[in-house]
């Protein structure tokens, strides 16, 4: 399973400027779209929530980040109308009340941004509504025309409705210049328009990790010549930006692993002989160990290193002599600087030291391949592409605004690593604080470079044992990335010690928040349905948006961690097993899982589908809207479904609605998640909906929730397919 494919997923970025006052702002912006969206780092939020200026949650319902953006050579317009939003895309009505048209009215409107990477693709949302009060004679018409191209013809805006415009697969950018350009045909009396704009940056998951040969040798090399350098962590040469310094490798294409066909190690103050290791580099073209303090004779396997064809070895205090091989046609040697070294012949003969001819077979590398899978949930279930959509606004109001993405310049954290046994000890001052206990283990607090919050679980003993492909698997983990996933940073693995280390997560766990344990605040309605979506949207990434899914295992109120903002953070997905694609589910032979949220059909079979998840997220939401236990064995009904079952037959919501809500909450929106948590939680698999369903409905539940405070529904709202930004 560990050589199956992995298809990672990825995202993307968010980009948005949303002309506001139309300040003159500093000209340009520089859209570095080509840098990972912070979106999948885990530091993003922290980042994006910075300024106030931006439109947020819950202007956003999705909680996207507009950010204004305005050039000297625009004019703007708005509009005190309320402007329609209800397409799919809903763009905040703030961010459509105003927008931007060219000041020269016969002059384009353009936004341009360079790309840092001149193969990135993007997808842009052009989002337009009319919301100028026109003389009745005039038009608005223009053209829509990407890096040259027409990519839409004669649009014209709908009066305070807003459409979103874009293409259905990403566009690349010509020569790393990607521009935007709205040019008004010969019939318009007015010029174009544009009152936001998303641009989102296709993440190619990188290509395949290093070939594992040669990252076990570089390792080697780095540990016994005693190398440090900041640089040389994580994957010697994946990403490419963050390839280690002094290598280089050959990056054929994505799906091939890359192999170390450079080594400079040259004035890195090496000390001791020439690192055994060298010779398990078996790509290596190109070794410079010059200027260094090497000694020792000149190793026989370098001469039998077949792709080498240039070494410098000068400048050091090396002895013996050279062999023969050394010496062969196509491999330059440079040995100048070594006193005591000499050609073979022309010294005494040294002692014939049998050198381990270390040519290794090339073992079969047992490659993760992770293709990179761009997944845009939103395209899922859409019609076929037409080859731009319009997203029609069903209703109508008054605004205009633009908006343009930023690209999020991301430092994606790329030092997730492993640590040694006695760095968990030293992290969690020898285990000291005990912060809570899942499955498989004890989970610690800790603090990482003296500073950074981190839980350590433990694996116990007995779990451990089931760890043949920890690190595989661990490996694979450390590419899940979802806000709403708790991060791994790293992980321990060393004997029978096992510990994944976790970012700290500090608000504690959303049974708390139901319960009120622990001095924790009792969360209220609106922010339940919001918690209750995110955890779901971690759960669709780990379904929807890895290849092959993940199913977590074991969904609970307890695992569901919050954060400062309280924001919902999966945890403890870490554990569970990638099963294959395609038809078959995966028999486990081992059921596990947490009694009470556990789905009785993967109980009976064993089989384990994505549903089982489904079932469980089901009893989280049931325990989310009611606040009785999951179990009680003093209760009539011992299952929590049983009970709310059978009090459903009252037909009155307030009889089993958590009475810490005080009677605070929306019922309409109560008795739709009501609903959704009772066919979640179905006996039967197939009935079951999707958790991507599950996440359309609950955005359904809180939107309900956000603008009706009577129990009044309104059903202009479109429902079904929401973007799902991330
Ligand atoms: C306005 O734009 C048109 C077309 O781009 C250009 O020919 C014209 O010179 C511009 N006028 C001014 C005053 O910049
Ligand atoms: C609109 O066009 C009609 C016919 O061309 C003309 O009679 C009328 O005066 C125009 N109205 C305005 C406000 O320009
Ligand atoms: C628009 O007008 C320009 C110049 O008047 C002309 O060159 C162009 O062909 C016209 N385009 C269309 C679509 O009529
Ligand atoms: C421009 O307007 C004229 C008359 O209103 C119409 O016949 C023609 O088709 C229009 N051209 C375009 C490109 O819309
Ligand atoms: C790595 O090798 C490639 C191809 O030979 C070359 O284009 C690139 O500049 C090299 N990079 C470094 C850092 O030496
Ligand atoms: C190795 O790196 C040094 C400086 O870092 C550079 O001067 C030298 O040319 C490099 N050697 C090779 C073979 O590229
Ligand atoms: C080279 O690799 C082989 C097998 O991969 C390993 O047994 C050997 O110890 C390695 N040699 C060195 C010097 O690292
Ligand atoms: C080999 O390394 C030495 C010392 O760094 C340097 O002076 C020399 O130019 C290098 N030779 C080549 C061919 O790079
Ligand atoms: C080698 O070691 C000596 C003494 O330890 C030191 O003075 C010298 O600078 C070193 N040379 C290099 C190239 O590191
Ligand atoms: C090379 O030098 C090492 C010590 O630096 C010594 O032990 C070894 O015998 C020498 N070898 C030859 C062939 O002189
Ligand atoms: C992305 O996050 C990094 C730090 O994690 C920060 O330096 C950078 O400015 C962020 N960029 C954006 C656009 O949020």
């Amino acid at each position: 399973m560990e050589s199956s494919l992995g298809l990672l997923l990825v995202l993307i970025t968010l980009a948005i400027i949303y002309i506001v006052q139309a300040q003159d702002q500093q000209g340009f912006i520089s859209l570095d779209c080509g840098l990972p969206a912070n979106e999948s780092s885990p530091y993003e939020e922290r980042y994006l929530s910075k300024s106030d200026t931006y439109i947020r949650y819950p202007r956003d319902i999705y909680d996207r980040e507009w950010t204004p953006y305005f050039r000297k050579e625009w004019n703007q317009i708005s509009t005190t109308h309320e402007v329609s939003n209800s397409n799919e895309y809903v763009p905040p009505k703030d961010a459509l009340a105003t927008a931007a048209t060219p000041t020269n009215s016969s002059a384009p409107l353009t936004v341009q941004w360079s790309s840092s990477n001149v193969n990135n693709q993007y997808y842009v949302y052009r989002h337009f509504a009319e919301i100028q009060d026109r003389l009745t004679n005039d038009t608005r018409e223009f053209d829509v025309v990407w890096n040259g191209k027409v990519i839409y013809n004669r649009y014209t805006p709908l009066k305070f409705n807003a459409q979103a415009n874009f293409a259905r697969s990403p566009r690349p950018c010509e020569g790393g210049r990607c521009s935007l350009l709205l040019r008004r045909t010969n019939n318009s009396t007015l010029p174009p328009l544009l009152n936001a704009l998303e641009v989102y940056t296709v993440i190619q998951f990188p290509q395949s990790e290093t070939n594992e040969n040669d990252v076990v040798a570089v390792q080697n090399i780095k540990a016994t010549s005693g190398i440090s350098r900041i640089s040389w962590q994580g994957d010697p040469c994946v990403p490419q930006r963050f390839m280690w310094d002094g290598l280089n490798c050959s990056n054929k294409d994505m799906s091939t692993p890359p192999r170390i066909t450079y080594l400079n190690l040259s004035s890195s103050g090496l000390t001791g002989t020439i690192a055994a290791g060298i010779q398990n580099l078996t790509q290596l073209e190109t070794l410079d160990l010059s200027n260094n303090n090497l000694t020792g004779e000149v190793p026989e396997f370098l001469g039998n290193m077949k792709s080498l064809v240039f070494i410098n070895i000068s400048m050091n205090d090396l002895n013996g002599s050279i062999s023969q091989a050394l010496q062969r046609k196509g491999l330059e040697l440079f040995t100048q600087g070594n006193p005591r070294l000499c050609f073979s012949g022309s010294c005494l003969p040294p002692k014939p030291k049998p050198f381990p001819v270390g040519i290794v077979a090339s073992v079969v590398p047992v490659a993760i391949i992770i293709v990179v899978l761009v997944l845009i949930v939103v395209f899922k279930k859409k019609k076929p592409p037409t080859v731009e959509a319009l997203q029609r606004p069903s209703s109508v109001s008054p605004l205009v605004n633009v908006t343009y993405d930023s690209s999020p310049v991301s430092s994606i954290q790329m030092n997730k690593r492993k640590f040694t046994y006695s760095e968990v000890i030293d992290m969690t001052n020898n285990f000291q604080k005990i912060v809570g206990e899942g499955g498989f283990g004890i989970v610690y607090h800790g603090t990482l470079n003296g500073y950074e919050q981190v839980a350590v679980k433990v694996l116990s003993q007995s779990s451990a044992q089931g760890y043949k492909h920890f690190k595989a698997e661990v490996d694979l983990l450390m590419r899940v990335h979802h806000k709403n996933l708790v991060s791994l940073v790293g992980y321990c693995d060393e004997g029978e010690h096992l510990a994944l280390i976790y970012k700290y997560v500090p608000y504690g766990d959303l049974k708390q928040h139901l319960s009120g344990k622990g001095d924790k605040s009792i969360i209220n309605w609106g922010m339940r349905l919001r918690i209750a979506l995110e955890a779901a949207l971690g759960l669709e990434y780990l379904h929807s948006g890895c290849m092959p899914p993940m199913v977590h295992r074991d969904v609970k109120t307890t695992n569901i961690l919050l954060d400062e903002q309280f924001k919902a953070k999966l945890a403890d997905f870490g554990l569970s097993r990638s099963f294959p694609v395609g038809g078959d589910s995966h028999v486990s032979t081992m059921v596990a899982g947490t009694l009470g949220y556990l789905d009785p059909e993967y109980y009976r079979t064993s089989r384990l589908t994505e549903k089982s998840d489904v079932y469980s997220f089901g009893i989280v939401l049931l325990e989310m809207i009611t606040n009785v236990p999951v179990i009680d064995q003093a209760r009539a009904k011992t299952y929590i479904t049983e009970w709310v079952g059978f009090e459903l037959n009252s037909g009155d919501i307030s009889s089993f609605i958590d009475p810490n809500l005080h009677g605070d909450y929306d019922s309409n929106s109560a008795w739709r998640a009501l609903e959704l948590a009772m066919s979640c939680a179905n006996p039967c698999s197939t009935r079951r909906p999707s958790m991507s369903q599950v996440v359309a409905e609950l955005k359904e539940c809180l939107l309900s929730t956000d603008s009706h405070s009577s129990a009044e529904v309104n059903m202009s709202i479109d429902t079904g397919m929401f973007p799902t930004p991330r």
